[in-house]
C-alpha cells in the first residue's frame, strides 16, 4: 500500500504529485540505510567497550597487567569490516578477510620478535589482522581516518600524508618493517608517502612492503629507488580486496622479497 504524498509512493499521477521512486530503488535504499545503521551500531558498541575497559582500568594493559601502551585486539577482520564501512572519499577499499589473514601471517614471520618495530601506513585491515592473529606491542597504525583510534588508542597515530614530515619523534629511524598501501594511484601521493617512510624506517635494517596497483609500477621504480625504500622487488603475493576487482600487487625492498607468496601461506 502506498501513502499519498509519501516520498515512498509509486505514482503515475500528473505534475502535481510528488516525485516517486520505483520499488527496486526503494529496496536498494532501504538495504543501504539498514547496512549503514548496523555499521554505526557496531562501531558505537566498539567505542563504548573501549571506554568501559578504560574506566575499569583494563585499557592499554597487557594480559600480565603491565602497561605497554598497546592492547590485545579481539576484533577479527570480518568484524572490523562490519563496523568500519569503506569511505570511498578516502579511497578506502578493504582487503578481503582471508587475504588480510594470510598477509598478517606473513608479516608475523617477518617480525617474529615483538621487539621488531612494525608500522602500518594507510592499511588498517592489515593492522587489524596482524594484531588479531598475535599481539605485537611494537606495531603502530598510521592513518588519516580517526575512526581507527578506537582499535588501539596508543598504537594509532594520526597521519596525513599531505604533511609527510609530521609523525611522532619516537618513530624517527626506528621502524624495522613498514607496510603501506597509498590511497591514491599517482606520483605525488607516492612521493609524499616515501618522504615519511624515508624518515621513519631504520636506515640500515628497515624494510618496506608496498601494496598498490601495477598501474603505478613506473612511478614506484622512480620513487622507491634508494635503500631502505628500494629498489623494489615484486613479490608473488596475490592481493585480494572485498569490493574491488584490481590489478594490485605487492613489492618488497629486499631481494628475497621476490619469493614472498610462492609458498602457500595457509
Ligand atoms: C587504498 S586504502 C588501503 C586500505 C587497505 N586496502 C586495507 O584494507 O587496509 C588507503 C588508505 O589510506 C587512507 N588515507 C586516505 N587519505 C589519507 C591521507 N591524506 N593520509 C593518510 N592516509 C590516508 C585511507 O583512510 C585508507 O585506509
Amino acid at each position: 500500500m502506498s501513502i499519498p504524498g509519501s516520498p515512498r509512493s509509486v505514482s503515475s499521477e500528473g505534475s502535481g504529485s510528488p516525485p516517486a521512486l520505483d520499488p527496486s530503488t526503494l529496496a536498494l535504499l532501504d538495504s543501504h540505510f539498514a547496512a549503514r545503521a548496523e555499521e554505526e551500531n557496531l562501531f558505537n558498541q566498539l567505542a563504548a567497550n573501549r571506554v568501559s575497559n578504560y574506566v575499569a582500568g583494563l585499557s592499554d594493559n597487557d594480559s600480565d597487567g603491565s602497561a605497554t601502551g598497546s592492547q590485545k585486539l579481539s576484533l577479527s577482520v570480518t568484524e572490523f569490516q562490519q563496523a568500519f564501512g569503506e569511505d570511498w572519499q578516502l579511497s578506502q577499499f578493504w582487503y578481503n578477510p582471508s587475504f588480510a589473514e594470510r598477509l598478517a601471517d606473513l608479516i608475523h614471520t617477518l617480525a617474529p620478535d615483538t621487539a621488531v618495530k612494525v608500522a602500518f601506513l594507510c592499511c588498517p585491515t592489515a593492522f587489524v589482522a596482524f594484531q588479531h592473529a598475535k599481539h605485537h606491542p611494537g606495531a603502530a597504525l598510521l592513518e588519516y581516518d580517526q575512526r581507527f583510534a578506537v582499535l588501539s588508542p596508543k598504537q594509532f597515530v594520526h597521519y596525513d600524508l599531505n604533511e609527510p614530515d609530521t609523525f611522532p619523534e619516537a618513530l624517527q629511524g626506528q621502524v624495522d618493517l613498514a607496510i603501506a598501501d597509498p590511497p591514491f594511484l599517482n606520483e605525488a601521493t607516492n612521493r609524499k608517502l616515501s618522504q615519511t617512510l624515508r624518515q621513519i624506517l631504520h636506515p640500515t635494517r628497515g624494510r618496506l612492503l608496498l601494496l598498490t596497483s601495477t598501474q603505478v609500477q613506473d612511478v614506484l621504480n622512480e620513487v622507491y629507488n634508494q635503500a631502505p625504500l628500494g629498489p623494489l622487488y615484486k613479490t608473488k603475493i596475490v592481493v585480494e580486496h572485498s569490493q574491488l576487482q584490481n590489478d594490485f600487487a605487492c613489492w618488497g625492498s629486499w631481494p628475497e622479497a621476490a619469493n614472498l607468496g610462492v609458498e602457500k601461506q595457509r
